[in-house]
């Protein structure tokens, strides 16, 4: 392929964005395009961004401010770098941005990267002239974007299934910048996942904004739910391990449920964010649930596979929370144990409702919370690491460690695991014992019988 052009990517943002850089790179590969690993390299920049709190959203401002000298200096020097703003912030604030870094020449939303190549050209034809694309088109993006380059795959891959979110929490962006829910059809997921597994990938994760919200045309011309299409991806030839990301506690279905207990693939971690333990505060963040509904849900997936371990996403500081309300959390916390957690303050984001709502919580207040929650789940994380030394574990080795003859893999619960061993090892599955735990990751050593 002709790969006379050099495209750099930067992204912010969620596991969505990570995968939506790539498709972006395969899109603009045809025209030409291969990586640059800096901006000063490249000829297009591509900013993929999140606007899913502020501090995501000023780091894309501060970015541009320095890419801007970049793009004058290849200016002076008879050159053009093309700048493109692409995902959520690019969706939310489009003409604002432009105002506000006019030298952008594209911005593109997340649901239009499919025609990257034709804004490109526009941009290309008419200097100076920003060209922008935020519509949520009728057509399908993944119907409209070449196959991934070949060879890109890895030992773990993603596989886009379900995007957008109809929920409308009352904090949060993602509905405005990524649209109303829409379901993929299985054929099309699960020819993407024989390529994928065509090409070394042994491990999918399934992604969506709501991805247990997943409901499409099924290969028999019937309504499938998650679960069946996870029975269905499971009897793939080749494909060992299946997850998938994020969860809505509501769409944790009893036949989802099931699943967890029924396929062997289905690996035994789930993140499901609860964001509060508290009623009051969870009605007010619209989660459409009680915390005594999340705990039920809970003891049921534990129930139907008991070795499960579990993740989640938190927020403090949301308008309205008190002392209370995050004693709350925090005995949520204490009581379900979770591997592994994300914890964010509240952040006002324009156009959502909690943002007007009265009874904001102090910054100061919010930093205490955080901090008081933060500890409590890297305590927890710390105890689960820790609680794997000695015990063996079949691990999906997915390629080199950092240190010469070592390995780096990942354990059923996504921590990541390294041991030395050969090379030949990567793209298997292999038992080890831990041997350490560190706050992130593994320390392990590769049984005898099968390291020979
Ligand atoms: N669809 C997922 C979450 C997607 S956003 C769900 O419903 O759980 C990822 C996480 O960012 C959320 O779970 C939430 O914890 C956090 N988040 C979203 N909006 C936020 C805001 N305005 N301030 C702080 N954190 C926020
Ligand atoms: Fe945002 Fe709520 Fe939708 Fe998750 S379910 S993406 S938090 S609106
Ligand atoms: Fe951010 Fe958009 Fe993902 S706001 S978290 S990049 S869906």
């Amino acid at each position: 392929m002709d790969h006379s052009r050099k495209l750099h990517v930067q992204t912010w943002g969620c596991q969505m964005n990570v995968h939506d850089s790539a498709r972006m790179a395969d899109a603009l590969a045809p025209a030409g395009f291969g990586a640059a690993a800096t901006a000063e390299e490249a000829d297009l920049v591509i900013l993929n961004t999140c606007h899913i709190r502020e501090k995501a959203a000023e780091k894309l401002f501060s970015e541009l401010g320095r890419l801007r000298r970049v793009q004058q200096a290849r200016a002076a020097a008879g050159g053009r770098l093309i700048l493109a703003v692409a995902g959520c912030v690019a969706q939310a604030e489009g003409e604002a941005l432009l105002a506000r870094a006019p030298f952008v020449d594209i911005v593109v939303g997340p649901q239009t990267y499919h025609r990257l190549p034709a804004l490109l050209a526009r941009a290309e034809a008419s200097p100076g002239v920003p060209v922008l694309d935020t519509e949520f088109p009728a057509e399908d993006k993944f119907a409209h974007l070449p196959p991934p380059v070949a060879g890109a795959a890895r030992v773990t891959a993603f596989l886009t299934i379900q995007e957008g979110c109809d929920k409308f929490c009352a904090f949060c962006v993602v509905p405005y910048t990524r649209g109303a829910e829409s379901s993929r059809p299985a054929a099309a997921i699960l020819e993407e996942a024989r390529r994928l597994v065509a090409e070394g990938a042994r491990e999918i994760t399934l992604l969506g904004q709501n991805v247990n919200a997943w409901h499409g045309a099924g290969t028999d011309g019937r309504a499938w739910s998650l679960a069946r299409l996870l029975e269905a991806l499971a009897a793939l030839p080749g494909l060992a391990r299946l997850r998938y990301t994020t969860s809505h506690p509501r769409e944790l279905t009893d036949d989802l449920i099931a699943a967890h207990r029924d396929i062997p693939a289905l690996m035994p971690f789930l993140h499901l964010p609860v964001q509060s333990g508290s009623d009051r505060v969870l009605k007010a963040m619209n989660r459409g649930h009680d915390a005594a509904f999340y705990r039920g849900r809970i003891a049921a997936l534990r129930a139907a596979c008991p070795g499960i371990a579990l993740s989640s996403d938190f927020i403090v500081g949301h308008p309205g929370e008190t002392e209370a309300d995050f004693a709350a959390t925090l005995a949520l916390v204490r009581e379900i144990g979770f591997a592994q957690a994300f914890s964010f303050k509240y952040s006002p984001r324009p156009g959502t409702p909690a943002a007007d709502a009265p009874e904001q919580v102090p910054e100061a207040e919010k930093e205490r919370r955080l901090a008081e929650l933060q500890a409590l789940l890297r305590g927890q994380q710390a105890a689960f690491n820790q609680a794997l030394v000695g015990r063996r574990v079949p691990v999906l080795v997915t390629g080199p460690g950092r240190h010469p003859g070592q390995l780096a893999a990942r354990s059923p619960w996504l921590q990541p695991v390294h041991f030395p061993a050969p090379a030949a090892l990567i793209g298997t599955e292999t038992w080890v014992e831990i041997t350490a735990a560190h706050p992130n990751s593994l320390a392990a050593r590769i049984e005898e019988r099968h390291a020979a």
